[in-house]
C-alpha cells in the first residue's frame, strides 16, 4: 500500500465495534501511525476500556503485535471554533475537563504535536431524531443531523487541509439511504448522507486544486455498531442484506477497513470524488428476492 509511517487521524472511534476502529486497524496493519478522535463525552469510557484490556482481542494485528495510537484527541465535530461552544456545553460535566475539542482546535493541536499529517477519516454521524420518519422530523432535528453528519466533514477538510501533506487523502462513511428510500433511517439522516456524498464530490474538486488532496466516500453495508444499534432495526437490515445481496455472506467491518486503506493509499492515486460501495453488492439490486410476492417457482429462478 506504501503508507508505512504515514500519520492518520481517524475521527469517530468510541469502541472496537464500529467502522472507525476497523479503518484504524487496517491502516495500522499497513504501518500507519494512528491518531484517534473520540467524541468528548465518551473519551473516559473509551480510555478506561482500552486501559482495562477490554479491546485487547480486537487490537491484535496479523503479525501478533497490538494496534496502538500515538494520541487521542477529544473532539466534538458539531463545533468548528471555541467561540461556537455554548456555555451549557462548556459547563457540562462530560465536557468540563476538556479543552480544545472543536474541529479547528484539534487540527491546530495535531499540527503542534506532529506537524503535517497524511490521512483523515470521518467515521461519525448523529441524528437526534433518527427514529422518526422524515415527515415527523422537526426542523431542528433535521438541521442537527446535517450538522453532525455532513457539515462536520466539510469542517474537517477545511481545517485539516492546511495541515496535510500534498497527495494526502480523506474519506467519510455514507449509507445507501442517501439515494434509495430505506424506511426507518429517519430524522434527516438520509438527507445528511445525500449531502455528505455531494460534498465529497465538491470537496474533491476544491481540496484537489487547493492542497492536492483526494476525497472519497465509502457507502458501507449494514453493521451492528453502537450507532446503528441505537437506530433500532439494524439486525433486520443485516439479515435483509444476507437474503438479498449478490454476495451471501456476513459483511465484516474489516472489509470496509481494507477498502478504506486502499482508497487512502497511493494505490488509489487517481481516484477522487467517488462513492465506493462496500456492501456485498446490495446497492446493485432492484428486486428483493425474498419478497413474499414471488412464488416458489419465481424464487427458484433467482438461484
Ligand atoms: N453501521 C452501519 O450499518 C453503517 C452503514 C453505513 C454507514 N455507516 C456510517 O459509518 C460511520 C461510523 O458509524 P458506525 O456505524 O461505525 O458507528 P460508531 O458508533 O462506531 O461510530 C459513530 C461515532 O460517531 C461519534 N460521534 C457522534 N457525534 C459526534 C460528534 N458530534 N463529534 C464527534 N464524534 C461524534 C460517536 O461517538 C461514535 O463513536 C457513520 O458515518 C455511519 O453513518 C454506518
Amino acid at each position: 500500500m506504501n503508507i508505512k509511517g504515514k500519520k492518520a487521524f481517524i475521527a469517530g472511534i468510541g469502541d472496537d465495534q464500529g467502522y472507525g476502529w476497523a479503518i484504524a486497524k487496517a491502516l495500522a496493519e499497513a504501518g500507519c501511525e494512528i491518531l484517534i478522535g473520540t467524541w468528548a463525552p465518551i473519551v473516559k469510557i473509551f480510555t478506561t476500556s482500552w486501559q482495562s484490556g477490554k479491546f485487547d482481542p480486537s487490537r491484535k494485528l496479523s503479525d501478533g503485535s497490538m494496534m496502538n495510537y500515538l494520541k487521542l484527541y477529544p473532539i466534538d465535530a458539531n463545533f468548528d471554533t471555541p467561540e461556537e461552544v455554548p456555555e451549557a456545553t462548556k459547563e457540562n460535566k462530560r465536557y468540563k475537563q476538556y479543552e480544545g475539542y472543536t474541529v479547528s482546535e484539534v487540527a491546530a493541536q495535531i499540527e503542534k504535536d506532529y506537524g503535517k499529517i497524511d490521512i483523515i477519516v470521518h467515521s461519525l454521524a448523529n441524528g437526534p431524531e433518527v427514529k422518526k420518519p422524515l415527515l415527523e422530523t422537526s426542523r431542528q432535528g433535521y438541521l442537527a443531523a446535517i450538522s453532525s453528519s455532513a457539515y462536520s466533514f466539510v469542517s474537517m477538510v477545511k481545517y485539516f487541509g492546511p495541515i496535510m501533506n500534498r497527495g494526502g487523502s480523506a474519506i467519510n462513511l455514507t449509507y445507501l439511504a442517501s439515494e434509495r428510500a430505506i424506511p426507518g433511517y429517519g430524522g434527516g439522516m438520509s438527507s445528511a448522507k445525500a449531502a455528505l456524498e455531494s460534498d465529497t464530490r465538491t470537496l474533491a474538486w476544491e481540496a484537489g486544486r487547493k492542497w492536492a488532496l483526494r476525497i472519497n466516500t465509502i457507502s458501507a453495508g449494514a453493521l451492528g455498531s453502537r450507532a446503528a444499534r441505537a437506530i433500532g432495526f439494524i439486525g433486520a437490515m443485516i439479515e435483509y442484506a444476507q437474503h438479498n445481496a449478490p454476495l451471501q455472506k456476513e459483511l465484516k467491518s474489516a472489509e470496509i477497513g481494507n477498502a478504506a486503506a486502499f482508497l487512502l493509499s497511493p494505490m488509489a492515486s487517481a481516484i477522487t470524488g467517488v462513492t465506493l460501495y462496500v456492501d456485498n453488492g446490495m446497492h446493485a439490486m432492484g428486486v428483493a428476492v425474498d419478497s413474499p410476492a414471488l412464488t416458489p417457482q419465481e424464487e427458484a429462478a433467482f438461484p
